[in-house]
């Protein structure tokens, strides 16, 4: 049995952990919003494309993410993504936002928006008792420090490649498991060498290690930490935890 979420789980890690799939069904499954913070990062990669802007040029890339007109659900079941109110969602996981989206994330003034952003979805999310799964890079560390739980999911390079290029073929874009190797450890390194709330774990961060565990081994040890937390109420633990082998 598992209970409603009330607060904030902060979900971060690099590309290919489970993060999205994770953070989406376990928001669903504890009756909670879902906010996938990369999927900001990627509207305003394409809005950059679309207007011709050079992504060296960080200050047109900044002030466009001022400007640009965006939304995005927090409805784990329907995660809508409209740029100027046209669907964008398929078209922000294609090759070209993808190969673009390390660097504009990397504009301290990108980062600046899109936090004051996700701050406030937050907040309207949590208030009146609701819960969030909010997954990205930085919100241990910047966008919710205070959350009362937060992981960090890990796997191999190997593992995480293969489940990129699993993910690329599924919907149909060219995919090599040497591409998507190449293309997780460009952006890992983009991602945790830049100077604006790199990728890391937050210190109080719970490491779930990813390789070994399927989807719905991570979800439950994630509800059972979540429970574990006070976070689901006085709802009683899920028989299957334990085999998860995650610990609190
Ligand atoms: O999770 P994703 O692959 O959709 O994220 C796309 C990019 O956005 C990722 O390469 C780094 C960036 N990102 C970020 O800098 N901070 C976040 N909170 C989320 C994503």
């Amino acid at each position: 049995m598992t209970g409603a979420l009330r607060g904030v789980v902060a979900l971060d890690g690099p590309s290919g952990t489970g993060k999205t799939t994770v953070a989406r069904k376990l928001a669903g499954r504890l009756s909670a919003r879902y906010l996938d913070t990369g999927a900001m990062y990627r509207v305003v990669t394409l809005a950059v494309l679309r207007a011709g802007i050079d992504l060296a040029d960080e200050h047109a890339v900044g002030a466009l993410a001022h400007d640009v007109d965006f939304s995005l659900g927090t409805d784990p079941e329907r995660p809508d993504v409209r740029l100027a109110g046209e669907d964008v969602a398929a078209e922000i996981r294609g090759p070209e936002v993808t190969g673009a989206v390390s660097p504009v994330s990397a504009v301290p003034q990108v980062r600046e928006v899109l936090v004051a952003r996700q701050r406030r979805m937050i907040a309207d999310a949590v208030e009146g008792d609701g819960g969030i799964v909010v997954e990205g890079r930085d919100i241990g560390t910047t966008v919710a420090p205070d959350a009362p739980l937060k992981v960090y999911l890990t796997a191999s390079a190997e593992v995480r490649a293969a489940r990129r290029n699993t993910q690329d073929s599924a919907a149909g874009r060219a995919s090599s498991v040497e591409s998507a190797r190449e293309s997780v450890e460009r952006r890992d390194r983009i991602d945790s060498t830049r100077a604006a709330s790199p990728l890391r774990a937050a210190g109080d961060a719970v490491q779930v290690d990813t390789s070994e565990l399927t989807i719905d081994q991570v979800i439950v040890a994630l509800a059972e930490l979540a429970r574990g937390r006070g976070l689901l109420g006085d709802c009683p633990a899920e028989p299957a935890a334990a085999e998860a082998g995650v610990s609190r």
